[in-house]
């Protein structure tokens, strides 16, 4: 059985990344609306990692036979004045997601929570990677705004972007 304190804080990180997942949905909307196909295929593929990560709680939830609550998702922004104001607020968003998994490894490891340290664990090198990708998408969207087809050259390649089902779920 898990320990009171690391069940609430998985079940607030599960409600997290369903917000995350609702956060670049919305902006992958916002995105298809300006015209950006590109960047709007590679945030709808955003949301799908992140109901992804719910998901992989919810499953190691069940695992330890812990209760699973589903809370209320809060709203999120429906529109943004740029695609670089999306890019620095998903930074944002995750490097705060970092953070509250970064207190969830502590934790466990604070209660000797093996088995919780091991599934956080995948959490902890995956912030590594999301953190990386979207300052390597505003690096690059920096260093190409100066010219006409940077935009454009980045929104077909956004485009290429490939949803990949983590092996942790199986
Ligand atoms: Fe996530």
């Amino acid at each position: 059985m898990l320990n009171e304190k690391i069940h609430e804080a998985l079940t607030a990180q599960v409600n997290a990344e369903l917000w995350s997942a609702y956060l670049y949905l919305s902006m992958s909307i916002d995105l298809e609306m300006k015209g950006l196909k590109g960047f709007s295929h590679w945030y709808y593929v955003q949301s799908q990692e992140e109901f992804d990560h719910a998901n992989i709680l919810i499953n190691y939830l069940i695992s330890r036979d812990s209760k699973i609550r589903m809370d209320q998702i809060l709203s999120v922004p429906n529109s943004w004045s740029s695609p670089i104001e999306i890019l620095k607020e998903s930074l944002a968003q995750e490097q705060k997601v970092s953070a509250k998994i970064q207190e969830l490894a502590t934790l466990a490891s604070r209660m000797e929570d093996f088995a919780t340290q091991n599934c956080i664990q995948w959490f902890v090198n995956e912030q590594v990677e999301e953190e990386q990708s979207l300052r390597d998408l505003i690096n690059l969207f920096n260093m190409t705004a100066e010219f006409k087809c940077g935009l454009l050259n980045m929104d077909s390649d956004l485009a290429k972007r490939r949803y990949k089902k983590p092996s942790i779920i199986g």
